[in-house]
């Protein structure tokens, strides 16, 4: 089965407060985007990349990703939009093959496991729509406006990361639907849902950190010394 990688990196980072957009900060020496493809390299059936970047910084994003050392198929860099659905969309419009599978995988978690990756990608090429996710680890309460909140039950909580994983055609139909009925969500899977279909999830191995804030840099420094050092 055919597999696309798409990895939205069009966001500006603001929390993280940095200059240049997220993806292009160094991260141990490597641009966060250098890394996030890396973790691709070698999936079987990969036929392309396409990274979505910030209008402003399409020179920079090529500067940043050439001459890769490893292979994640054909890679095309394209603008994205002014929010992370949109950026998704444009990136869908440019994908060039026709793929079985459509992988979202956002530049922002580079140190998402390989394992994370094939079992997510497994569980889609059964179900045609699997993400991944974390427990809950803490406990969470529902605003219900007024300054009341309501607590929720825990333990039937996920935290929803990425890889997505879905059949290309399904996410299509899924963007086109939401852009149609004027339907807004923070992912895919939240689309894909609202077109009808149900979604898988996959307990993440590993960590899954999202870069968003300056501590977090930190905090991935540490994890990709540990998983050096264990090599
Ligand atoms: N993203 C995107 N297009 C946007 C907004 C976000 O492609 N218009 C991407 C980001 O580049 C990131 C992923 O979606 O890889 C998740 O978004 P987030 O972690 O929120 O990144 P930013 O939006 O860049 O950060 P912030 O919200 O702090 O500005
Ligand atoms: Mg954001």
């Amino acid at each position: 089965m055919s597999i696309a990688l798409i990895v939205p990196a069009a966001g500006s980072g603001r929390r993280l407060g940095s200059e240049r957009p997220k993806a292009l900060v160094d991260l141990d020496g490597v641009a966060i985007v250098r890394r996030t493809l890396a973790k691709f390299a070698g999936i079987p059936d990969l036929t392309e990349t396409v990274v979505v970047v910030p209008e402003t910084a399409v020179q920079e994003f090529n500067s940043a990703l050439e001459g890769l050392e490893f292979h994640v198929g054909d890679v095309h860099i394209v603008s994205g939009g002014d929010t992370r659905q949109a950026s998704v969309r444009l990136g869908l419009e440019a994908v060039g093959s026709n793929p079985d599978l459509i992988c979202v995988h956002d530049a922002a978690r580079p140190l998402v496991s390989r394992r994370t990756l094939a079992d997510v990608i497994a569980a889609a090429r059964v179900s045609g729509a699997a993400c991944a996710g974390s427990r809950a680890v803490d406990s969470v309460r529902e605003d219900l406006g007024d300054g009341r909140t309501r607590a929720l039950d825990r333990t039937r909580l996920w935290m929803v990361e990425t890889p997505q994983v879905f059949r290309f055609e399904l996410l299509m139909k899924a963007h086109h639907t939401a852009k149609a009925m004027r339907f807004t969500a923070t992912d895919d899977a939240s689309l894909v849902e609202q077109a009808g279909h149900p979604v898988e999830i996959v307990e993440s191995t590993g960590s899954n950190l999202k870069i968003t804030k300056q501590e977090d840099l930190e905090l991935a420094k540490v994890l990709i010394a540990r998983s050096e050092s264990r090599r």
